[in-house]
């Protein structure tokens, strides 16, 4: 396998890590992602998690360490036309990936040399709540010139990310592709990239603060803007009008008229994992000449399916794998829904010498069939459901925009709201009821969540896109204590004040 991805140099020791193996059955959910390695079990019972689901034993620590250095700073950035600087870590746009195996141990040091507070959030990782980088929640802030290192161990595989959780930082350069191997890969592919998805602001000319500033000022004028189009569970969802129109949407940091090329071979397999950090931008992704097989949410396996396009709330990941069949140069978008706009990059066959297509080429694979997530279920590798029906359901109501840029759940901005209460161990549904008219990618720290999607075995997932006036379910079972951020993942609307604090205690 190879992989264009500039990965961290990451030491190996053999320190052995802090957390016992206990304390990582713990962290590994109800067996997500643990089940892969099933040919490395150690020989010891599957232990009972808190709603009766099943945890295998076999998610121990590999024994080795990665310690990495993670120095948020300033950040030279050229677009060819537009030169600025930004905000990133170790003076790169997107920061380095970081790659290590499930099991490894990461020690990784932010050194701030920013001139604000910071945190690291690794998002989508069930780890320590100490760990989870949420600033004021689960740690101080890492003041200006400070340092703080993260510690824990790695308790599933798949594609993540990690990012600043701090005011409107991640609409800077402060994000980072986060991928976890499995001790043994089960899929068999020739070539992987990963492709980080963004849009971008800073610098051309505004800021992220200007641009909050703007749609407090204006006061959601579009509301109600949104197509409503047929809800039904089959319905593509509406391309809703964005709250920003970015001037730019890059691919690993490549805008459109400079793409990145992904070389690829005729009969290769190549396995795309594309994760979306953007600020405010749900994108529909498609290869043209290609179809997508998509057999990862959010970094957990789901039974494969295959379609044309898929759809990337910001804080969600698939993982599709294409079957390279057609030689020639091709044209992979992202077109940045509700706008005309569109990142990409190209992949390219090797021996062929054309030209790329155009920057703004949209394949006609964008109009052809769309990943939904009723389609998805999970993987019959993961134990998923937990066996038991849901002990605590609590409503969640989503709400805003009517006129004023606010963004509520349960009718309460974040500042002024009280922890949502979660007794440990308890498996909870959450009931999401979107009251306004536009999309809302809401985010659970520390958990994976079942997508309730009428198949019975709805995906594990950590983000999940919760349509205009739709609702939907999501189980969960409440095994990691602590202070846990659930949020609304468009950074605007978080920082208008839709998130809350899931107390598991
Ligand atoms: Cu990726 Cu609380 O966020
Ligand atoms: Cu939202």
């Amino acid at each position: 396998m190879e992989s264009d991805g500039t990965s961290v140099q990451a030491s190996s020791g053999s320190t052995g890590g802090k957390l016992n193996r206990r304390a990582l059955l713990r962290l590994a959910g109800f067996g997500t992602g643990a089940l892969l390695i099933g040919s490395c079990r150690h020989g010891t019972e599957p232990s009972r998690g808190a709603a009766g689901a099943r945890v295998d034993a076999s998610a121990s620590p590999t024994g080795a360490t990665r310690e990495i250095t993670l120095e948020a700073g300033l950040v030279p950035i050229d677009f060819g036309a537009q030169r600025l600087t930004s905000w990133g870590y170790n003076g790169t746009l997107p920061g380095p990936e970081i790659r290590l195996k499930q099991g490894d141990r990461l020690r990784a040091t932010v050194r701030n040399r920013l001139p604000a507070e910071t945190t690291i959030h690794w998002h989508g990782l069930p780890i320590p709540n100490s760990m989870d980088g949420v600033p004021n929640v689960t740690q101080p802030a890492i003041k200006a010139g400070e340092d703080f290192t993260y510690d824990f161990t790695v308790p599933v595989s798949g594609s993540y990310l990690y990012h600043s959780h701090a005011g409107l930082q991640l609409d800077r350069a402060l994000y980072g592709a986060l991928i976890v191997e499995p001790r043994q890969e089960p899929l068999s592919y020739d070539r992987e990239f990963t492709l980080v998805i963004d849009d971008w602001l800073d610098g051309l000319p505004g800021t992220p603060e200007e641009t909050m500033r703007q749609l407090v000022a204006q006061g959601d004028t579009m509301a109600g803007m949104g197509d409503m189009g047929a809800m039904g569970s089959m319905a593509a969802p509406p391309e809703s009008p964005p709250d920003v129109v970015y001037p730019r949407y890059l691919i690993n940091g490549r805008p459109a008229e400079t793409p990145l090329e992904l070389t690829v071979k005729q009969g290769e397999r190549v396995r795309l994992r594309l994760i979306n950090p953007s600020g405010a931008t749900i994108y529909r992704i498609a290869l043209a000449g290609h179809r997508l097989q998509v057999t990862h949410a959010d970094g957990q396996p789901v039974e494969p399916v295959e379609v044309d396009v898929v759809r990337l709330g910001m804080g969600e990941r698939y993982d599709v794998l294409v079957t390279m069949n057609r030689s020639g140069v091709w044209q992979l978008a992202a077109a940045a829904e509700g706008t005309s706009q569109l990142a990409r990059a190209v992949v390219r066959y090797q021996g062929s010498v054309g030209a790329p297509p155009p920057p703004d080429a949209v394949p006609g694979e964008l109009r052809g069939q769309l990943l939904l997530y009723p389609m998805l279920k999970a993987a019959p590798t993961l134990q998923a459901p937990p066996p038991t029906q849901p002990e605590q359901v609590f409503p969640v109501k989503l709400a805003g925009g009517g006129g004023q840029y606010v963004w509520t759940i349960n009718d309460a901005v974040f500042a002024s709201a009280d922890p949502i209460a979660v007794p440990r161990g308890r498996h909870i549904r959450f009931t999401i009821q979107n009251m306004s008219m536009m999309p809302h990618p809401m985010h659970l720290h520390g958990h994976f969540f079942q997508l309730v999607n009428g198949t019975g075995r709805g995906p594990l997932k950590d983000t999940v896109v919760v349509e205009p006036m739709q609702s939907l379910s999501l189980d969960w079972v409440a095994d990691n204590p602590g202070r846990w951020a659930f949020h609304c993942h468009n950074l605007y609307h978080q920082d208008a004040g839709m998130m809350r604090v899931v107390n598991v205690g």
